[in-house]
């Protein structure tokens, strides 16, 4: 993962070693973490990628196959990380993830209690926040699941930053020793109202407590109990509306309209072909468009976010 060492901030400036965590993107939608290992080869339909190759470049760089195909090999961030980790659980992704980590407050220092740590989307994302001396602690009762996210957060270098512990939240609360630590609380639990009178003993004066539920009944009942201790509560559905952007090629006769091409925005370039190149029937003109368009699969509602903050007592 990027350094979260403070001295070593523009690690992205740092060239590629053996060992190190790549992303290697093909496009946006063909993405995958791969540990690069001097002996070893990525291989995809554009051929086969030696990881030697790769070793003593910049992170970034476009990297060539054996049969000329390319792919680019990104610095591992939080960011890429949540398109890339194996679902073992429904995941945070970047619209949520982002508002959960300005509207909780989340800044270096940070002490972070998570519950449940599912495949460890927004736990890693919290932990870059929090770096380089918070920690964020996170709790889930499946023990499978915990031990594969603690395996994730070794494989992308976040570990420092986690502990993972297998624990009831609903049942059992958060440990006690966390009693009045917690800069922020978050929850992704199916019955959250179960744990939120133990948020509000982890809660430091002023802290911030975040629930995610997928169901508006599930909001409704926890902002019931929410009543009692805190104050601010407000819920929030973050909708993301991504565009596809691409070039597309036209063909134009001399007096067809040049009418509004793109929707939301478009560029031109205009390439002409001669008249003797065109039967003679009028200047075709080949115009290049940057095309931006609402994306056909948009991802709809996720789930709500209630973030209330801790009453003075
Ligand atoms: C939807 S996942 C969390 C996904 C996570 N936010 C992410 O971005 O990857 C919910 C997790 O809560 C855990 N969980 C459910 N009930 C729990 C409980 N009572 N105590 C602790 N963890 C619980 C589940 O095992 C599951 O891993």
């Amino acid at each position: 993962m990027l350094s979260t060492d403070s001295s070593k901030r523009i690690s992205f400036d740092r060239l590629i070693c053996d060992e190190d965590l790549v992303i290697v993107y093909e496009r946006h939608d063909r993405i995958k973490a791969v540990k690069v290992q001097k002996g070893s080869v990525f291989q995809n339909r554009f051929g086969v990628f030696k990881h030697s190759d790769w070793i003593g470049k910049p992170f970034g760089s476009k990297v060539l196959s054996n049969k000329g195909g390319f792919v680019f090999v990104l610095a591992p961030t939080p960011e890429l990380w949540t398109l890339v980790l194996s679902h073992r659980t429904q995941i945070l992704y970047l619209a949520d993830i982002s508002f959960v980590i300005s509207y909780l407050e989340v800044v270096p220092g940070c002490v972070v209690l998570e519950s449940g740590t599912g495949s460890g989307s927004l736990t890693t994302s919290l932990a870059r926040a929090v770096a380089p001396s918070g920690h964020v602690h996170t709790f889930d009762f499946h023990e499978q699941r915990a031990a594969l996210a603690r395996e994730d957060f070794e494989r992308n270098g976040m570990s420092s930053l986690i502990t993972v512990t297998v624990r009831d939240i609903q049942g059992e609360g958060f440990p006690e020793e966390f009693c009045g630590a917690a800069d922020s609380v978050f929850l992704d639990l199916p019955q959250p109202w179960l744990a939120l009178p133990s948020v509000r003993r982890m809660l430091k004066q002023d802290g911030v407590l975040c629930s995610f539920s997928p169901c508006i009944e599930q909001v409704q009942r926890s902002c019931d109990v929410l009543q009692s201790g805190f104050t601010d509560i407000r819920t929030f559905e973050v909708l993301l509306r991504s565009y596809e952007v691409r070039e597309e090629r036209m063909m134009r006769t001399e007096g067809d309209q040049d009418g509004d091409l793109a929707g939301p925005f478009s560029r031109k370039r205009k390439q002409r072909i001669p008249h003797d190149a065109n039967n003679g029937s009028g200047e075709t003109t080949t115009t290049t468009t940057v095309m931006a368009r609402p994306c056909r699969e948009a991802r709809g509602h996720t789930g709500y976010l209630t973030f209330a903050r801790l009453a003075c007592s």
